[in-house]
């Protein structure tokens, strides 16, 4: 079986870290057209993904493919713009670095977002939802395979995958926002064909509010170490059979383009909120 060992994690984190300005505290993976976010990083680092040794290299156009190292709202972040997908090829295993080298860099809790389509009727395009819980029951979990104890246990709980308390704060955040926040499930589907409108029914039967092709590798990657995490889904288009038109990237990166000024700001105020040695 294919895998990495936690000498190759730690050979790729020591290669990141020294090209690190500083030891970052907050890790941010940003998904389809949310790049305005890593634009507001001062004094930015970027270290392009081909160049830590050892790393994954990105694959698609729409995502840069760069780390982006720097403050925001006074906090130390460090930024994926652009992440790795099933879809594009990469096992499941492999989809466990980001998070993991992120995590041997110094970073406590990790942020993610990404561009969803909305399940759940009530919502409607260009609203946002953090991700209360999810659902994955294609593909393997990148835990699978011998169990690296350095990152964490063998059996391991997610019960609690995206933390409780930044998930209040994140609310209490919103407020002022401009923005229509609702909280729900993110469901994975590996990709990259959007969905039958007969799937988004079962979807909607097996409790999920919105569906989307990342972020659950990596969610349950910073679960087995323990460390917290948030996520949101940029509500980018109805799912599909809601409306009576066809999905298209376009339409997806154009919504997420739309929010992007807007929600920009909420991270913001987000991350300047998130006491990072405090995390109940
Ligand atoms: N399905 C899957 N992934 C997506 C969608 C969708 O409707 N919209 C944005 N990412």
């Amino acid at each position: 079986m294919a895998g990495h060992t936690f000498e190759q994690y730690q050979a790729c984190a020591d290669a990141l870290k020294k090209k690190l300005p500083f030891q970052p505290e907050i890790g941010l993976i940003l998904g389809s057209g949310l790049g305005p976010l890593a634009e507001k990083i001062e004094n930015p680092v970027v270290i392009p993904y081909e160049e830590i040794p050892g790393f994954l290299v990105s694959t698609i156009a729409t995502h840069a493919g760069k780390m982006i190292i720097g403050t925001l709202a006074g906090k130390k972040v460090i930024c994926m713009s652009g992440r790795f997908h099933s879809y594009e090829g990469y096992d499941f295993e492999e989809l466990a670095m980001p998070v993991r080298v992120l995590k041997l860099t110094g970073v406590k809790v990790m942020i993610l977002t990404n561009a969803a389509g909305a399940v759940n009727l009530d919502y409607k395009p260009g609203e946002i939802m953090i991700i209360n819980d999810q659902i994955m029951f294609s593909g393997a979990s990148p835990m699978r395979g011998r169990n690296m104890e350095e990152f964490g246990p063998r059996f391991f709980d997610v019960s609690k995958i995206y933390t409780p308390s930044l998930r209040a704060l994140a609310e209490k955040c919103a407020e002022g926002s401009g923005l229509v926040f609702h909280e729900g499930v993110y469901f994975f589907m590996q990709g990259p064909q959007f969905e039958t409108p007969a799937e988004i029914r079962a979807i909607r039967i097996l409790g999920g509010d919105a569906v989307g092709m990342s972020t659950v590798t990596e969610a349950l990657t910073a679960a087995h170490m323990g460390m917290p995490v948030l996520g949101f889904s940029v509500l980018t288009n109805m799912a599909a059979g809601i409306l009576d038109q066809p999905l298209s990237d376009e339409e997806v990166n154009e919504v997420g383009n739309m929010v992007s000024d807007r929600f920009s700001a909420y991270m913001e105020k987000l991350i300047g909120a998130i006491d990072v040695d405090n995390i109940g």
